[in-house]
């Protein structure tokens, strides 16, 4: 890893006090959905088998997960820029990967 990587994942652990243990590569599900209940889910239907969401304009996750081509810098990317119909949240970086884990996980397995 080149040193200015190093720095700036240094800076943003300092930045956020989150530890070092939680800069996993794979989010926890479990963690996501939990996160998606408390946040997202006042618009988006976020389980699995919500086949409506609560606000109509706004995708369930299963759709989005469904989407062709959806991935988790796709999801990372549209969760770190502001949208006129969505509120900007910002997801803190410690539970971003669950979520991002939580909705890909969605997607139907062929
Ligand atoms: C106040 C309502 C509201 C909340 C809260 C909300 N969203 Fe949304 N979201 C929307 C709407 C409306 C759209 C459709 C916007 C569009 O397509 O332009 C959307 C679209 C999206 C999309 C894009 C779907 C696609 O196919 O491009 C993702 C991903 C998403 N939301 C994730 C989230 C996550 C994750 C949370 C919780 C952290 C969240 N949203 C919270 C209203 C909301």
């Amino acid at each position: 890893m080149d040193k200015r990587l190093v720095g700036i994942l240094a800076g943003s652990i300092l930045a956020f006090g989150i530890a070092p243990a939680t800069a996993q590569e794979l989010g926890n599900t479990a963690k996501g959905l939990d996160y998606a209940k408390r946040v997202c889910a006042e618009c988006h239907g976020v389980e699995k088998f919500d086949e409506l969401s609560p606000n109509p304009d706004a995708p369930t996750f299963k759709n989005v997960a469904d989407t062709p081509g959806m991935t988790g810098t796709a999801l990372v990317v549209w969760l770190q820029s502001p949208h006129p119909s969505m509120p900007h949240i910002v997801v803190p970086d410690d539970v971003r990967n669950d979520l991002i884990e939580y909705i890909l996980s969605l997607k139907d397995k062929r």
